[in-house]
């Protein structure tokens, strides 16, 4: 069936068993040492993302002194604040509890940041979209994520922040974008469930209302068409959240 490059039955469970089980960590973080080599596995995880033209546009700053994650805490905190003035009635309320504790407590902080200039002005695919750059480090941040988690590790990517803060915090020039606080490390439990969904800020949009066939709107497929059944196998997936059975 040209499944032969197929990985084995454990290892395409263990793929999706990464996917399902990691989380957004914001707590529980022991803070306990990540050995040199495992952090080196995560980062090349990260840099083995796809990227447009191959332009990695990434780097990785590597941050343990308390001096500089106090710093960051501080201004995560007031953007934090700032941010929720927009909410009002309950999530007003809820939004405070948002937690940014991972800063100070996660063993590692790592800045990532994208570098919109590098390899050039030029860059293969990225003349059609200038965004390529960032889409390319969401990736790195999803595999470093997916790897942490098959690590036992666990990973909070905050964002709350003024990018010109964060620059002035790291000494970054002016043209490199800070596009997360990515907090990491061991941490006590990992949550079934984002914790968004435990608070009831939000849930999981069924897959099936995502889905359009042959063109946008269209939710039902044609009965004798090629969509026929997908609803169903959508059910019977059994490499579903939480995890394989
Ligand atoms: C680009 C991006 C930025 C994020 N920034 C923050 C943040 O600043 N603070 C926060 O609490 N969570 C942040 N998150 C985490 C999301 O809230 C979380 O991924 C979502 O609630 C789903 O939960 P899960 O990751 O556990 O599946 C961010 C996630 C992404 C992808």
């Amino acid at each position: 069936m040209g499944l032969e490059h197929r990985f084995s039955e454990a290892a395409r469970k263990a793929v999706y068993e990464a996917i399902y089980r990691r989380r957004d960590m914001r707590e529980g973080f022991t803070g306990e040492p990540i050995k040199h080599a495992t952090l080196v596995h995560l980062l090349q995880a990260a840099h083995h993302a796809p990227s447009v033209g191959f332009m990695q546009p990434w780097n990785f700053v590597l941050i343990q002194s308390t001096e500089k994650r106090e710093a960051l805490w501080r201004v995560v905190d007031k953007e934090r604040r700032s941010a929720a003035v927009v909410f009002e009635g309950e999530q007003a309320e809820q939004f405070p509890t948002i937690k940014i504790e991972a800063l100070r407590e996660a063993s590692v902080v790592i800045c990532m940041t994208v570098d919109p200039s590098r390899k050039g002005p030029h860059v293969l695919g990225r003349n059609s979209d200038e965004q390529t750059d960032l889409y390319s480090a969401a990736g790195a941040v999803q595999n470093l994520w997916l790897a942490a988690r098959a690590e036992g590790m666990g990973m909070g990517w905050v964002s709350f922040y003024k990018k010109p803060d964060v620059r002035q915090i790291l000494n970054l020039p002016p043209h490199i974008n800070p596009i997360g606080l990515l907090c990491l490390g061991p941490v006590t439990a990992f949550p079934d469930q984002p914790v968004l969904e435990e608070i009831g800020w939000g849930e999981r949009t069924p897959l099936e209302e995502l889905i359009y066939f042959e063109e946008w709107g269209e939710s039902t497929p044609d009965p004798n068409g090629p969509w026929q059944g997908l609803a169903e196998a959508i059910t019977d997936n059994v490499f579903r959240s939480p995890g394989p059975p």
